[in-house]
């Protein structure tokens, strides 16, 4: 049997990773690496046991807060250190965070077959990190998996290889499809569902507090689900959630809570990258707190709007109705399977 590792780290990574590594360990024998770049038992380890995943089978301690550079190399240390007793058939990574950047290189300089699954995706802005771990990702793909056609054409303006790119379903589809029945009204009283953790929105204390004004003058009660970046940068500013009246500040929820908080909502108001697209999955309304998302598709026609410069622009937009919604562009719910069937193929 083939050995594949899974790379995950981050939050949305045990989301994606749920539905593969059910797929994974029917056909490979299938360990996971857990980089420990989340470690709250709410950013961590709730999605394992919520999700009903194994326990990772290395789980690293690189210490908590670090600056880029340093946090991606504790990662590559450990991850290379473990390629070099498991000696892996291949590597698989998620999408685009600095756990994703690490495993991408280690595997490069390792020759060992890389797997990047939500591959293609660009923002187009530099300036974030996820876009040079997205790009560093795909650049050394051996199998690179797209969930839209844009990422696809994304790829070819790149010049990667056309032989290498598969167009899928989208694995957090899998997990919003299996996982909506179980959703439930969290509260009795109409509200907007908020998520904000980028750095570009939290870590300026002007840009905070506008926000956080803005949220606090709409005309329904607003829940927020606080990263625990935002919380960090809140007391670093001396920002008092007490101060938002309108603002029920919440924990960071499970996944089925998540869903439950989004499905039941009059809209959703983020920047997270999978919240936009679960919401559009769930049918909802989305304001996007970004000046430009990887997310095209869930523009069209209102479903999901970006507003930046002027955030006071979330009431005008609240206002605007959404136009015909377009099913399953995330696909049908079985992207898992469909990915690990080629990954059989290819391997
Ligand atoms: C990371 C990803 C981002 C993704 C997000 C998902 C990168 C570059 N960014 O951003 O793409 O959208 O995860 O949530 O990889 N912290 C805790 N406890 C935790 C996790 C984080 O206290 O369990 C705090 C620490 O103070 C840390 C800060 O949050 O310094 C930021 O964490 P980090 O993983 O560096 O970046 P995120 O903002 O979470
Ligand atoms: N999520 C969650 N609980 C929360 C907020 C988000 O389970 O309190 C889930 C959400 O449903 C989605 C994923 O976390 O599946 C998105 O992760 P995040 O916003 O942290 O990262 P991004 O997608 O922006 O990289």
């Amino acid at each position: 049997m083939k050995k594949i590792i899974s790379i995950v780290g981050a939050r949305p990574q045990f989301i994606k990773h749920a539905p593969m590594q059910l797929e994974l360990q029917k056909h490979f024998k299938a360990l996971t690496i857990h980089t420990g770049q989340h470690y709250d038992e709410n950013m961590s380890a709730v999605f394992f046991d919520e999700l009903k995943m194994p326990k990772p089978d290395f789980l690293f301690d690189i210490g908590g807060s670090k600056p880029q550079g340093e946090q991606t190399g504790i990662m590559m240390t450990e991850i290379e250190k473990v390629c070099m007793i498991e000696k892996p058939d291949a590597l698989l990574v998620y999408g685009d965070t600095n756990s994703t950047l690490a495993g991408a290189l280690v595997a490069a300089k390792m020759h060992i077959p890389q797997i990047h699954i939500e591959a293609g995706l660009r923002s187009f802005n530099r300036e974030m990190p996820e876009e040079i771990n997205r790009i560093v990702a795909d650049e050394f793909a051996h199998l690179l998996f797209c969930p839209t056609d844009n990422a696809i054409e994304n790829l070819k303006k790149e010049g990667i290889s056309h032989n290498r790119i598969f167009r899928c379903g989208d694995v957090m589809c899998d997990m919003v499809k299996m996982m909506e029945p179980r959703a439930m009204a969290p509260v009795n009283h109409p509200y907007y569902f908020v998520t904000i953790h980028r750095p570009y929105n939290t870590d300026e204390p002007e840009r905070m507090q506008a926000i956080l004004q803005t949220l606090n003058g709409l005309d329904k009660k607003v829940i927020f689900s606080i990263h625990p970046r935002t919380v960090a940068r809140l007391a670093q500013f001396g920002i008092l959630q007490d101060d938002f009246k309108n603002i029920i500040f919440i924990a960071p929820t499970g996944y089925v809570e998540s869903v439950s908080y989004q499905k039941f909502s009059d809209c959703v108001i983020t920047d997270s990258g999978g919240i936009q697209k679960e919401a559009y999955i769930l049918g909802k309304k989305c304001i996007t707190l970004r000046s430009e998302t990887e997310w095209t598709e869930t523009l069209h026609n209102g479903w999901n709007t970006l507003v930046f410069d002027d955030v006071t622009e979330i009431e005008k937009v609240l206002a605007q109705p959404c136009g015909e919604y377009i099913d399953d562009i995330y696909g049908d719910g079985h992207a898992a399977a469909e990915i690990t069937s080629l990954i059989q193929n290819h391997l």
